[in-house]
């Protein structure tokens, strides 16, 4: 089985609904090679990354950045995994109130080093979550699972 990991944080519940919309994506039931974890970032560490075959990454924006807790786990896994992934294929959701493009660079700015690369397009969600932005997520999710399944990365 692969796994598809899903690192997310929230504090009032939008990217909470946005991760959990891309797990349902990925949770299809033709695709049966692919394990889904949904993790939060405060609780997500190196090892998660190490068993991952890809990753999903979905933070607020907070103070034009990626939230505290999504840089806590890039702080706590960057040097534990450093040398150790494929690199791993990885996309990118934001839930933000107004903007989101800060967290967007701050995000793509690290990830290069881990190394992980950007498979599918970001996802980038303005206030609530509408049902349009949880189908964008479910076919995010669903594409991840896919390319795993099929071996594109
Ligand atoms: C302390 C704090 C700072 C924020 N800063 C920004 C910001 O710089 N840009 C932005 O677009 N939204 C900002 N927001 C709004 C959140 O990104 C937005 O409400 C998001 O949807 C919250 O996601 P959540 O419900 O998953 O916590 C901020 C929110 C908080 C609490």
């Amino acid at each position: 089985m692969k796994k598809l990991l899903v690192v997310y944080h929230s504090k009032t519940g939008r990217n909470r609904k946005l991760a959990e919309a891309v797990c349902a994506g990925a949770h299809h039931t033709d695709i049966t090679t692919v394990d889904v974890q949904q993790v939060m970032a405060r609780e997500a560490g190196p090892d998660h990354l190490l068993s991952a075959d890809a990753v999903v990454l979905c933070t607020p924006e907070n103070f034009g950045y990626m939230s505290g807790a999504m840089k806590d786990f890039f702080d706590r896994t960057f040097y534990e995994v450093e040398g150790r992934l494929k690199p791993l294929p990885c996309c990118i959701v934001i839930g933000a109130g107004n903007d989101g493009s800060g967290a967007l660079r701050a995000i793509r700015r690290i990830i290069g080093g881990y190394p992980m690369r950007e498979v599918q397009p970001e996802i980038l969600v303005i206030g609530e979550p509408a049902e349009a932005d949880l189908e964008r997520c479910r076919s995010l999710g669903l594409a991840m699972a896919a390319g795993l399944d099929l071996g594109l990365w």
